[in-house]
């Protein structure tokens, strides 16, 4: 990744082995302080609960990291290890402590500014802006950086709505999972998720892609056409999930999302790809691309492995002044890494069809079908792409799921429930899984698969 000419201050600092070697001392002096701090069993207890008591809820797993973590491994402050398949809900790329990327942040930590304002943007947004644009395709021009998912996708929102203003209502699929502000919880598909919510009603669903039923293109059509009808004039836009991350991992063929992005371009609808969750996922930056499914695509957001949040979009939807600001355009840290993270990505044979994000998939499904051989009514279907992937245990009952995520969080190994009717269980490890993870992994989730058979008196 070295370059030859001369270093600009756009350059990347970690690039420069002084400043490397400084980061990787205050990096092992951390550490070596770190280690020997752990909690007894008792005061791990403690603190955890307090967390609970001051979040006013029980956490999801019972668990307090130590700040010690290697690859897909991560240390409680207890010093009880955990397999991290789960990363954040999909955030740590490379895993836990990689070398390369705490430097990096070490060498950010270390310059200006802890946060960067969209007023006066540092080297480090330009980069990142370079690096997400190199992959956004010939028509996507522009970006504009956020902290979370959900604000990348409001500005997305508003950059549609200004275009097609007074169109006031935006297509959903079922299933759908697009964040947690009050427009997001409005465009998700779970009514628990705006218990008590004031809503809009400008929100209208169509079914997603059914593998089971050959009409499902046809009858995700036909809703659509209902509601071009039904609302003429009044549809602005519509958001896609190329694989549904919160909704199971459900995807769908390239020639039902051409189908559905087509009739949108026709319609004179909004085509916005979510890619908050999938990004880097699937072995392309972005899922639309890895579809080629550019000459329909509008407006795309993504977070999450980005380490902050971006919507890109074309000239056509590049915003009136005023619409889309506010303070922060992310942390000197995330962007540094983010960018950092991109690049090796790029460089180390993580991208395309045969690179090793698409192969830690076949790797994953491989194993999941030795363990359906040995099991075959346990492991039900096997769904996903790259780093996401997802299994449905038995037949995906609501109790069944927490019983295995409860059995295997027990066995040392982290995974969480994602999607309904049948629910599954999701995968989002590190890019870079080795084997033997791998292998530790799937011996903890074959112990939990056999105590719940045996606890809920389930058949092989
Ligand atoms: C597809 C999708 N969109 C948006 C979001 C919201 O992102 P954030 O939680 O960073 O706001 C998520 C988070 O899981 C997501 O999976």
């Amino acid at each position: 990744m070295a370059t030859s000419k001369r270093p600009s201050p756009v350059d990347c600092l970690v690039e420069s082995e002084p400043v490397r070697e400084a980061a990787r001392a205050l990096i092992a002096a951390v550490q070596e302080e770190r280690a020997g701090r752990g909690l007894s069993a008792r005061n791990y207890a403690k603190c955890i609960r307090e967390l609970e008591r001051m979040r006013g809820r029980p956490l999801v797993y019972p668990m307090l990291t130590s700040g010690e973590g290697r690859g897909a491994r991560v240390w409680m402050a207890d010093g009880s290890m955990k397999l991290d398949f789960i990363g954040g809900i999909g955030v740590y790329a490379f895993g836990h402590n990689d070398a390369d990327l705490l430097e990096t942040a070490v060498v950010a930590a270390a310059g200006d500014t802890i946060f960067q304002g969209h007023l006066m943007p540092g080297p480090e947004e330009l980069r990142i802006s370079r690096a997400l644009l190199r992959h956004a395709g010939p028509n996507l021009k522009h970006v504009w950086l956020a902290l979370s998912g959900a604000d990348a996708n409001e500005n997305a929102l508003k950059m549609i709505f200004q275009k097609h203003a007074p169109a006031e209502k935006i297509v959903v699929f079922e299933k759908a999972f697009h964040g947690r502000t009050m427009a997001m919880a409005e465009l998700t598909d779970r009514p628990a998720f705006r218990e008590g919510l004031p809503q809009k009603g400008n929100v209208l669903h169509v079914p997603f892609y059914d593998a089971n039923d050959p009409e499902s293109t046809d009858k995700t059509l036909a809703a659509l056409e209902a509601h071009l009808r039904r609302y003429p004039g009044q549809i602005a836009g519509m958001c896609f999930e190329i694989i549904q991350g919160e909704g199971g991992f459900n995807t769908a063929p390239r020639e039902f999302f051409a189908a559905v992005m087509g009739l949108c371009k026709e319609a004179g609808v909004a085509v916005w790809v979510d890619e908050v969750q999938t990004f880097v996922r699937t072995g392309e930056l972005f899922a639309f691309r890895w579809l080629e499914l550019d000459e329909w695509v509008d407006v795309v957001t993504a977070g999450k492995l980005l380490q902050g949040s971006a919507t890109l979009y074309t000239k056509a939807y590049n915003p009136r002044p005023g619409l889309v600001a506010g303070t922060y355009a992310g942390s000197t840290v995330g962007m540094a890494v983010g960018t950092r993270l991109i690049e090796r990505l790029e460089h180390e044979g993580y991208l395309g069809e045969e690179g090793r994000i698409a192969l830690l998939g076949g790797r994953i499904r491989r194993r999941f079908q030795s363990l359906a051989k040995r099991m075959p009514r346990t492991v039900g279907d096997v769904v996903g792409i790259g780093a996401m992937m997802a299994f449905v245990p038995w037949n995906g009952a609501p109790e069944i799921v927490k019983a295995v995520l409860e059995a295997a969080f027990e066995e040392g190994l982290v995974l969480l429930g994602a999607g309904s009717n049948p629910g599954k269980i999701r995968m989002l490890p590190p890019v870079n899984t080795s084997d033997e993870e791998l292998e530790s992994a799937f011996a903890c989730l074959e112990k939990a698969l056999a105590r719940v058979r045996e606890e809920h008196d389930l058949p092989c």
